[in-house]
């Protein structure tokens, strides 16, 4: 059973999910957060359906083994596919960043048009167009997969000529539609804030859904009555969890969270 103590479990298919885990610490910093990054398997963004829920699954059951309270499917690729499928699989509490992400859009824009880049995936799943019809069936909403956006991330090639070329071959359907409200609907957009905005121009407004996320979480953790008091003692535990071996994501967890990173841990999740 979970306690207040037991931690908040996060995965995503690789580093991206640290944009998550980041808020996290600023939002809820007394709780104790592991991160499961399943590196071996990354991309998820261009794999299928059924490819996607398994990774999940696994991701899932071997997060349940390490005494979480919450589990964050910080993976939009994933959450686009498996996060129905997750929650009524799992009787544990368990969040997305679609959701989020959308709630905050609806709450942003003027006009009504909204933007939605992300991976292939999360495009072709159209789990963000299903969740504004739901919400708000006159908004419309435009799409584009922006598949080169993380390994640019990867490769730390963050403001440079390159990248905004390809931003500005992938954008131009969203400006064309004249979107006020763009949703970076994958993990690593939000390191690409500057080159975007230099695109889409500055008053298109972004919406990082990893904050938005964090603070889902301290809702849904206070409304469980499981969030860890402000003034309890022992220090929150921070751990990493990878599928494959950790240097590299190491060495680029500093891009994404600027600072040093904890313990890190090579695990095996396949079952
Ligand atoms: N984490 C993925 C997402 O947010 C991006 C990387 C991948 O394709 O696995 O969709």
């Amino acid at each position: 059973m979970p306690t207040r103590h037991s931690a908040i479990g996060v995965f995503d298919s690789g580093i991206g999910g640290l944009t998550v885990f980041r808020e996290l610490l600023k939002i809820l910093p007394r709780e104790s957060v592991l991160y499961l990054g399943d590196t071996a398997r990354v991309p998820y963004g261009s794999k299928s359906r059924e490819t996607v829920l398994k990774f999940s699954t696994e991701n899932v059951l071997f997060l349940l083994r390490h005494d979480v309270k919450l589990i964050i499917v910080a993976c939009h690729t994933a959450s686009s596919f498996g996060l129905p499928f997750l929650e009524k699989h799992f009787k544990h509490p368990i969040m997305g960043v679609i959701e989020p992400g959308v709630e905050t859009a609806l709450a942003t824009t003027r006009s009504g048009r909204i933007g939605v880049i992300g991976t292939q995936a999360t495009v072709g799943s159209e789990a963000y167009l299903h969740s504004f019809s739901r919400r708000d069936p006159a908004v419309k909403v435009t799409q584009a997969a922006c598949p080169l956006f993380v390994p640019l991330v990867e490769e730390g090639r963050l403001n440079d000529s390159i990248t905004r070329q390809v931003a500005q071959r992938y954008l131009k359907p969203l400006i064309r539609a004249r979107v006020d409200t763009l949703i970076l609907g994958c993990t690593h957009y939000p390191l690409l804030k500057r080159t975007i905005t230099r695109v889409m121009g500055p008053k298109v407004r972004l919406i990082d859904s990893a904050r938005q996320v964090a603070l889902k979480a301290k809702g849904v953790l206070e409304g469980l009555q499981l969030n860890t008091p402000l003034r309890d003692g022992g220090a929150p535990l921070r751990r990493f969890f990878v599928t494959d071996e950790p240097r590299h994501f190491e060495a680029l967890s500093r891009r994404f969270l600027r600072q040093r990173l904890g313990d890190v841990s090579k695990v095996d999740v396949a079952g």
